[in-house]
C-alpha cells in the first residue's frame, strides 16, 4: 500500500515531470539549420507549421532570426516580418521567400506592407536588416535568415508571419483566409522563455523540416511526446482528484 507520503511524491514528480515537458516536446528543437549559427533559443509557432529561431543581442539591439515554414505548392511563398506599429499584417516590414520553380534555391525579397495589396515598389524596410538570405530544407521548407535592428530598449517586437500562393513574374499572390491564415502573429519577447510547443496536428510529420544535409528527419516524434504529455497530465489531474477524495 501506498502511504500518503509516497503518494504525494508521485503526485509531485508527476507535477514537475508535466511542468518540463512541454520544452521538450517543442519540433524546433530537432531542426538541423546546417551551418548556420546556433541560435539560443527556438519556438514551435502556434499556427501555420512555422517555428523561430532567434538570438536577441542586447549590446547591438539586434535580433538574429531563421524562419522555417512549408510552401504550400511549388511556387508558393513563406514570409516573416516585424509590425513595428501594429500587430497584424498592415505595417508589417517583411522578408518573403519563394522558389521560382521545383528544385530552384529559394530567393528573399523584402516589403514593407501597408495595406492588403502588396505594392511591388515598396521594398525599403523602415530599419536596418543585414544578412538576408533563404535556404531550402530536405523537407521542402525555406528558412528564411536575417538579422536585424530593433529599437535599442525594447523586450520583444510584433511578429507577423504567413504561408502564401503561388509567386508569377515576381509577384506574390494572395494568402489564404482560414484560421491559421489570420492567426499568424504574436509578440516575440526577447527576455521570456520561449513559448511551448504548439498543438501538433493529428496528422503529424508531414510537414515537419528534416535535416538541412541529409539524415533522417524527426517526423512523428514531436507528436508522440506532445500525445505523451497530454496523457502524463490528464493522468496527473485524476490522481490530484483522487487524492481529494482518499485524503
Ligand atoms: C551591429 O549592428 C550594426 C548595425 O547597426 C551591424 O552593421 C553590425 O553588423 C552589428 N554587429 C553584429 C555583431 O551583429
Ligand atoms: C513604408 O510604407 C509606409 C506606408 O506607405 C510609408 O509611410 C513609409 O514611409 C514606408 N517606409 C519606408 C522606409 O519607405
Amino acid at each position: 500500500m501506498a502511504s500518503p507520503s509516497n503518494s504525494l511524491l508521485i503526485l509531485t514528480v508527476a507535477c514537475f515531470v508535466s511542468l518540463i515537458s512541454p520544452a521538450i516536446s517543442q519540433t524546433c528543437n530537432s531542426q538541423n539549420l546546417g551551418s548556420a549559427a546556433p541560435y539560443e533559443k527556438c519556438m514551435d509557432l502556434p499556427v501555420l507549421d512555422s517555428y523561430l529561431h532567434y538570438t536577441y543581442d542586447a549590446s547591438n539591439s539586434s535580433l538574429s532570426v531563421a524562419f522555417v515554414a512549408t510552401p504550400t505548392q511549388t511556387n508558393g511563398w513563406i514570409a516573416w516580418g516585424i509590425n513595428p506599429t501594429g500587430t497584424k499584417m498592415a505595417g508589417t516590414q517583411a522578408f518573403l521567400a519563394y522558389r521560382s520553380r521545383a528544385g530552384a534555391a529559394p530567393v528573399v525579397t523584402t516589403y514593407n506592407i501597408s495595406g492588403y495589396n502588396l505594392d511591388e515598389t515598396a521594398r525599403t524596410l523602415n530599419f536596418e536588416f543585414w544578412n538576408l538570405r533563404a535556404e531550402s530544407l530536405r523537407s521542402g521548407a525555406i528558412v528564411i535568415f536575417t538579422t536585424v535592428k530593433v529599437p535599442a530598449g525594447d523586450d520583444g517586437v510584433n511578429q507577423v508571419w504567413q504561408i502564401g500562393g503561388t509567386v508569377t513574374n515576381g509577384r506574390p499572390s494572395i494568402h489564404g483566409n482560414a484560421q491559421g491564415n489570420l492567426n499568424s502573429h504574436n509578440m516575440l519577447s526577447f527576455t521570456a522563455d520561449a513559448p511551448s510547443s504548439a498543438p501538433t496536428p493529428a496528422t503529424g510529420g508531414s510537414t515537419t523540416p528534416g535535416q538541412a544535409a541529409g539524415g533522417p528527419g524527426n517526423a512523428g516524434n514531436a507528436g508522440s511526446l506532445t500525445t505523451n504529455l497530454n496523457f502524463g497530465v490528464n493522468l496527473g489531474i485524476l490522481v490530484l482528484l483522487g487524492s481529494v477524495f482518499i485524503f
